[in-house]
């Protein structure tokens, strides 16, 4: 049987593993090659991001808004809902890979909206809707 997602670390070991896989993509993971020179830093962000989504805590202090727009820009106006598509693709294949559960679910839930919400955002900075 697969395991619960119950503390940190658990997250942790989703985060790293998820981001393992999008490094390696061959149509996406340049985006973050080229963009993220600490990992351990952003893994430990991710993971507090994650942490605050299903168990409430308060370390993560950033704006997803803002990142992923400037990310856009940085790119050209590059991103699409099908690299969002594989992103998703990535996060749910990880979390069936290692975890069962209502906590898993949540997780799936909270990125597949989160996803149309960065989405539409980006779209909007673009200044042409
Ligand atoms: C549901 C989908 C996604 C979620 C939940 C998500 C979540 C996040 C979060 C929480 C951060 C940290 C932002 C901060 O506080 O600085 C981040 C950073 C980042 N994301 Fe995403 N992301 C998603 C999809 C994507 C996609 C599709 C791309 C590819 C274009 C992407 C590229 C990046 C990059 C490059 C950073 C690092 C930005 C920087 O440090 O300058 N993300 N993401």
């Amino acid at each position: 049987m697969k395991k619960q997602i119950e503390n940190r670390s658990d997250l942790q070991l989703l985060v790293r593993t998820f981001y393992a896989k999008i490094r390696a993509d061959q149509e996406i993971g340049f985006f973050f090659n080229e963009t993220i020179t600490d990992w351990e830093e952003h893994l430990e962000k991710l993971t507090d991001f994650w942490d605050m989504n299903v168990f409430g805590t308060k370390n993560y202090h950033g704006n997803p808004i803002i990142a992923h727009n400037a990310v856009d820009k940085q790119f050209d106006q590059q991103i699409t809902s099908n690299i969002f598509g594989i992103w998703l693709n990535h996060w749910f294949a990880t979390i069936d890979e290692l975890f069962e559960g209502e906590n898993a679910e949540i997780l799936k839930r909270r990125a597949q909206k989160m996803s149309t919400f960065l989405f539409m955002n980006i779209f909007e900075s673009r200044g042409k809707v």
